[in-house]
């Protein structure tokens, strides 16, 4: 592998081989979801306890201090909305050059298994795979939003990260399912988790977490389930322990509860 390749993928997936990606990029296609209205404002009691951000270039340029940040997956695929048509027909939204002159550590896009636009956002993953090549920067693939999320069963998770991997992903994003290690075991490039809409427990959150991690999960890129959290530093630090720290669902839950009582 080339070293900026290398270089980048490093600065994403820590030296334990884990990881807690920070998504804030809902906005691309919710508009200002809720609890993210303001996100530099959601994400500065976040951001040292995340190893990487993935968010578009807007909110990047916007609302994150370049002097005091973590590493960037730039979100490029875009172009639809949740009142149009079909969220899956998304196009390229941002170029590799602004992705290098953003200085990211690596570009995200959506690919859309199933639907109508299938063929067009797997060859939008080929394209920007060939071009990722050229300088070094590695592809996140995101499986399965919107609709697509109604088939979470690990035959179709399976499916697509799979499709994902054999495209040239060098990361894979899909969604926690029962009998996750089938979705892992059938990607050969390292897979994390997202989280969906905010489930109503953190200790849910927690254990599908831990599942996911024994499974072979190498972290989560995990949203709504930290900053729509009514305590999401406690919250994040509970995740970032059952990712790095190999804690139960309890003993992370147990952090959970303690850190509520501190001031951050
Ligand atoms: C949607 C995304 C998000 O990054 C992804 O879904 C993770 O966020 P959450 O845990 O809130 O589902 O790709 O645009």
């Amino acid at each position: 592998m080339d070293w900026g390749m290398e270089n980048r993928l490093a600065q994403l997936i820590q030296p334990d081989g884990r990881c807690c990606f920070l998504p804030i990029d809902h906005g691309y296609f919710q508009g200002p979801t809720r609890k993210l209205e303001k996100p530099g404002e959601t994400i500065r009691p976040l951001l040292p306890y995340c190893d990487a951000l993935f968010v578009t270039r807007g909110v990047l340029r916007s609302s994150v201090d370049p002097h005091n940040t973590k590493p960037i997956i730039l979100r490029v695929s875009g172009g639809t909305s949740m009142v149009g048509k079909d969220l899956a027909n998304e196009g390229i939204t941002t170029s590799m050059t602004e992705a290098i002159r953003l200085n990211v550590a690596a570009v995200g896009i959506s690919i859309f298994v199933g639907s109508d636009y299938e063929h067009e956002s797997l060859l939008n993953l080929s394209k920007l795979v060939d071009e990722g090549e050229e300088y070094g920067i590695p592809v996140m693939a995101v499986t399965a939003v919107g609709k697509e999320l109604e088939k979470r069963d690990a035959r179709y998770l399976a499916l697509s990260s799979r499709i994902a991997a054999e495209l040239g992903a060098k990361v894979v994003k899909t969604y926690w399912c029962e009998d996750f290690d089938k979705v892992v075991q059938g990607c050969p490039v390292p897979v994390v988790m997202a989280g969906g809409p905010k489930v109503n427990t953190e200790l849910e959150v927690l254990e599908f977490v831990h599942d996911g991690i024994q499974k072979g999960a190498v972290g989560v890129n995990l949203g709504r389930n930290i900053w729509q959290n009514d305590f999401p530093v406690p919250m994040i630090k509970a995740i970032r322990a059952v990712i790095h720290e190999n804690a139960s669902p309890k003993e992370a839950y147990d952090l959970f509860n303690s850190s509520k009582n501190e001031k951050d």
